[in-house]
């Protein structure tokens, strides 16, 4: 509507999101974060998807880092989460956490979207930075404190996703922010593509905590469908055996 075109896009994708925004916080994990009862097993989990998360997302960023839709936006010095995740995982799980780690179907689905766009549609990287970035510095920062306290960690240990030292006062630098996704032009076409698409981001990361699916069950059903295979070439060759034994005996 009229009204609502006449709004900057920051505060346009604020209020689309704002319904989502509610679900996000009422996911079962993150209700177990805010009551301060999130355990070790769970953040590990939430890792490992927010590495492939933030893997998928800053490249298809990197890639993208001088489109005019992306420029703005750009700020990997401050932003930048994936060396931050991978220092918390080998905290976590040890030097060889890359073997370790373990990706729910969800999550898949998701890095799978922001792979395609960050190729076919680089200004919808604006509706997923956003989702994800201004969250990290927002609701992020209570997390972070909750998390140290429910797990009883130490001095930061595990705990550099929620840290942004490149970011003194995280409430200027949305500010910044909102001020640099206002300045990208966009065609009333692609702008709502952006809103869509920020709804769409939300949504994505809803499923990611309903860390229900792991995608672990690819791989077990890899080794029960390799185990099955295994069985029937072995009963075919000790049939096959005793069927030439008993050719032989006659
Ligand atoms: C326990 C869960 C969460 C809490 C307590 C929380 C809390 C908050 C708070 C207090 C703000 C600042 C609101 C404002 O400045 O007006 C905020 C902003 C935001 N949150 Fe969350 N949040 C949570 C989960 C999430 C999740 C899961 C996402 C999406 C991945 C998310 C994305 C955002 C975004 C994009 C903003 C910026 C809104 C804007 O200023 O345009 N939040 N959150």
């Amino acid at each position: 509507d009229r009204h609502c075109n006449s709004l900057d896009l920051s505060e346009q994708i604020k209020k689309v999101t704002k319904e989502s925004h509610v679900r996000a916080e009422n996911t079962e994990l993150m209700l177990s974060f805010q009551r301060g009862k999130v355990t070790l097993p769970q953040y590990k989990l939430l890792l490992c998807s927010l590495y492939e998360i933030y893997q998928a997302l800053e490249e298809a960023l990197d890639r993208n880092s001088n489109h005019p839709n992306v420029a703005p936006i750009y700020f990997p010095a401050e932003l930048a989460r994936l060396r931050s995740i991978e220092k918390d995982l080998e905290y976590f799980y040890g030097q060889d956490w890359r073997e370790k780690i373990v990706v729910p179907a969800a999550t898949k689905r998701y890095c799978h979207r922001l792979r395609q766009i960050g190729k076919e549609n680089p200004e919808f990287l604006l509706a997923h930075a956003y989702t994800r970035y201004l969250g990290d510095l927002s609701g992020g920062q209570v997390l972070g404190r909750i998390a140290q306290k429910s797990m009883g960690l130490k001095n930061g240990d595990g705990l550099s996703f929620f840290a942004f030292p490149g970011v003194s006062s995280p409430n200027l630098f949305k500010q910044l922010y909102r001020s640099r996704m206002n300045s990208v032009e966009l065609t009333e076409e692609e702008r709502n593509g952006v809103l869509e698409e920020a709804v769409r981001a939300f949504e994505f990361n809803i499923q990611v905590r309903r860390c229900d699916d792991l995608g672990m069950t690819d791989h077990k059903t890899e080794i029960v469908y390799t185990s099955s295979l295994l069985r029937m070439v072995l009963g075919l060759f000790v049939a096959l055996a005793t069927v030439s034994v008993g050719i032989y005996a006659l």
